[in-house]
């Protein structure tokens, strides 16, 4: 079993599948740091305002030369490192991202082919800043159906990429960056314990990028009207992400039977302070029982969540027999939960 101590919602429907274990973390981000200073230089903000409305001071950015498929390798080779894996055990790799590298090949295959994974099958996910949940999702129900041993999942983003520098509404908000984790069976240990995902595509146009796809082809007048850019309604965004998080949080404690006071940490997507804070309202948390580092790396989409959990990990917030409450929301819009031992 998962856990000899928590209910494992998949044993409920008679599902004889293996546990799925998250063996290992790591994460990167890019040296360069942005400040909310630098941003006044570049449109009509103030450190207070980006400070008060979304608790960021700060996020990372990647270099010119420096890809997504670059910052997910270096987040995948932590992870490895700490499970002490080698890149030839990797059966899988799936990136989530909605910054690839290029439309096509995806993501995942230049990074099998960074770390050398070559016995890997690779795949990308897009479930914008949902993403990572979504693989793990997916990551796991290849582990319990005893189809791989290892899978190695990502969620890495280049934001800085398809941000407007001169849109106040949305260049503040994002950063880049990449967190990863290894998938593995190890009975009688920590383990997944659920993991659910949902979406509503009739509320696609909240968050998206129009320009690029096979809708709108990249051309001169698709780049001179600026359609390669993120597009955001920020207030509708908010008021989704407060129920859906909220939601799947319920729907995945509800699996597992456990109340939100058995949770020692939980992990949002880290988007705004004041819709952690919403969402930690509602379901009743303490403040200390959230993990917050918007403040330092804004919203780094799929990879959010990722470098979050990593973080939470590595600083002992979070330790071996803790549970851990992952939700995430994003464009599509998609939202997840996972509750983990970790
Ligand atoms: O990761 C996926 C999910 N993403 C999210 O969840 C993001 C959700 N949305 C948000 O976090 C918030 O809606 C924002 C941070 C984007 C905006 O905060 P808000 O409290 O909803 O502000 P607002 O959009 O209603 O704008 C309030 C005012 C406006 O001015 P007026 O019309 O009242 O004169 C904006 O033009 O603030 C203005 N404003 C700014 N002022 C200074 C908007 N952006 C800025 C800015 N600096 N960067």
């Amino acid at each position: 079993m998962t856990s000899k101590r928590f209910k494992n919602p998949r044993a409920e429907h008679g599902y004889q599948g293996r546990p799925c274990s998250i063996l290992s973390v790591g994460s990167y981000v890019p040296e360069r740091i942005m400040t909310n200073a630098e941003l006044e230089k570049l449109v009509d903000t103030s450190d207070d305002w980006i400070t008060t409305r979304t608790g960021i001071k700060e996020r990372r950015i990647a270099a010119d030369n420096e890809f997504t498929s670059d910052m997910a390798a270096m987040a995948a080779r932590r992870a490895m490192d700490a499970g002490k894996i080698t890149a030839d055990q990797i059966d899988l790799i799936i990136v989530a991202t909605i910054t690839p590298d290029m439309l096509f090949p995806s993501t995942a295959c230049l990074v099998q082919h960074k770390i050398g994974a070559r016995r890997a099958a690779a795949f990308d996910v897009e479930a914008a800043c949902s993403g990572f949940i979504y693989a793990l999702e997916i990551g796991q129900q290849f582990i319990t159906s005893r189809t791989y041993d290892t899978v190695l999942i990502i969620g890495a983003e280049k934001l800085s990429s398809i941000v407007d520098w001169k849109d106040r509404n949305t260049c503040v908000l994002f950063g880049d960056g990449a967190g990863a984790a290894i998938l593995q069976s190890l009975p009688n240990s920590h383990g997944l314990l659920t993991a659910c995902m949902g979406a509503d595509g009739e509320k696609s146009e909240l968050l998206y990028m129009p320009g690029g796809g096979s809708m709108c082809p990249a051309s001169a007048n698709s780049v001179a009207a600026g359609l390669h850019f993120l597009r955001m309604d920020g207030k509708e965004t908010f008021k989704n992400a407060v129920n859906a998080m909220y939601t799947a949080a319920l729907e995945a404690l509800r699996r597992c039977e456990l109340k939100i006071s058995q949770i020692k940490c939980v992990i949002p997507h880290q988007a705004n302070r004041r819709i952690l804070e919403a969402v930690g309202e509602r379901l009743g948390v303490t403040k200390d029982q959230v993990f917050v580092n918007l403040d330092r790396y804004g919203n780094t989409s799929a990879a959010s969540v990722a470098i979050a959990l990593d973080e939470a990990v590595s600083t002992g917030v979070v330790k071996r027999g803790d549970l851990v409450l992952l939700v995430v929301f994003g464009a599509g819009l998609t939202w997840a939960a996972a509750v983990i031992e970790w």
